[in-house]
């Protein structure tokens, strides 16, 4: 199996360096923590191999806020968000195997099927209509023989939210062929509006992933999960787990228990920071005529795009940005999109670094107009 390097990885602003981004506006997540804010004394912890399914406690709070009657055993954790959607593939999926995944997406999402040699039909999301799920359109891609419907909500990198009618109708549609349906939920605890059901409460066949990376601003302790109320692939979930690492690290996941039993508190006050963040961006794009954007119904990101008619030299505009503003957002080809869109965080950057980066933005623009 080859995998290639992403793009999103390779050009990240921890291998950059965040020592040359004077305006992070890359991110995808809240500003990062520090331990010191647990208050955690772990040094009583026995550094022993941990429960393989993850910590119990953990595990126990998850289910409990999922509801719909899930159980800790339904929960397994893993090493964030990516290493779910990689046991997931490596799980359901083989060679020459049809699925149909969203597009543009969090690159994992694409390109683990893909190097495991996948037959995938791209459901390609369309700014003119609103970034939305086509049902429709998807319904046209499902084969007899699709074994995965793969999609992220809210959406990486559109901040397009779901309804809950949305995901009860693609997962009626994966029932008429028997398929499975993956939604990468990592962005759930960021939704403007009440989000709809985590996925694995509805039905046997949904399987969700999400982590504490995003909404809780910590991605450093790698901690994420999978859910799904079907026994059998869960055993199966954890059997590659297994293969991979035996079980988490037991100091991540004492910092990942304390950090979730504050959840409530965490974010109420986060939504309050990306509702502020958020107005901000919204009146900038408002006075900013060379872009056009999808405005975003959740998480901490949106993708706008530089009108056609702005004559804006696109290579010129990220040359500029990076090298004579040290701001970076995250470029189109990091979503296997053209560069005349690009994915900006409001989420990550304090108030001050937003608006510096805003206008860094605005600047860049108009000194690459032709
Ligand atoms: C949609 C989505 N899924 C999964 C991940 C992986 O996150 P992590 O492994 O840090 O939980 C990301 C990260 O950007 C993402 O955007």
């Amino acid at each position: 199996m080859r995998i290639p390097r992403m793009a999103i990885e390779a050009e990240s602003p921890e291998q950059l360096g965040y020592d040359r981004l004077r305006f992070n506006l890359t991110e995808s997540s809240v500003r990062d923590r520090s331990l010191a804010e647990f208050d955690l004394d772990l040094k009583a912890l026995t550094l022993c191999y941990g429960d393989h399914l993850g910590r119990a406690d953990l595990r126990a709070m998850i289910a409990d806020r999922a509801g719909g009657g899930l159980a800790a055993d339904d929960v397994l954790i893993t090493a964030g968000a990516s290493a779910a959607l990689f046991i997931i593939a490596l799980t359901l999926l083989e060679a020459g195997d049809h699925l149909v995944v969203v597009r543009p997406n969090y690159a994992t999402n694409i390109e683990t099927p893909r190097a495991i040699g996948c037959d995938i039909s791209y459901l390609d999301l369309d700014f003119d209509r609103g970034f939305s799920l086509d049902l429709e359109a998807m319904a046209a891609l499902i084969r007899p023989t699709t074994r995965l419907i793969s999609i992220t909500a809210p959406h990486n990198p559109t901040g397009v939210a779901l309804t809950e009618g949305d995901l009860r109708a693609v997962i009626a549609l994966a029932a008429q062929v028997g398929a499975r349906v993956l939604v990468d939920e990592t962005y759930r605890d960021m939704s403007f509006a009440p989000p709809p059901p985590v996925a694995a409460t509805l039905d046997p066949r949904a399987i969700s992933v999400c982590s504490l990376s995003k909404a809780f601003g910590i991605p450093g302790i790698r901690t994420g999960w999978i859910v799904t109320a079907d026994a059998d692939l869960a055993l199966r979930f954890l059997c590659a787990k297994e293969q991979i690492g035996i079980c988490g690290s037991v100091v991540d996941e004492a910092i990942a228990a304390a950090a979730y039993a504050q959840a409530d508190r965490w974010l109420t006050e986060n939504d309050a920071r990306l509702r502020a963040a958020f107005a901000v961006v919204a009146d900038w794009m408002a006075a900013e005529p060379l872009l056009e954007w999808v405005e975003p119904q959740g998480g901490c990101v949106a993708f706008p795009r530089i009108r056609d008619s702005a004559g804006v030299d696109v290579a010129a505009f990220h040359r500029i940005l990076n090298d004579e503003h040290g701001c970076y957002v995250g470029p189109g080809h990091w979503f296997e999109q053209s560069d005349r869109y690009f994915r900006l965080g409001y989420g990550w950057p304090t108030p001050q670094e937003l608006v510096g980066g805003l206008a860094a933005i605005s600047a860049a623009l108009r000194a690459a107009r032709a």
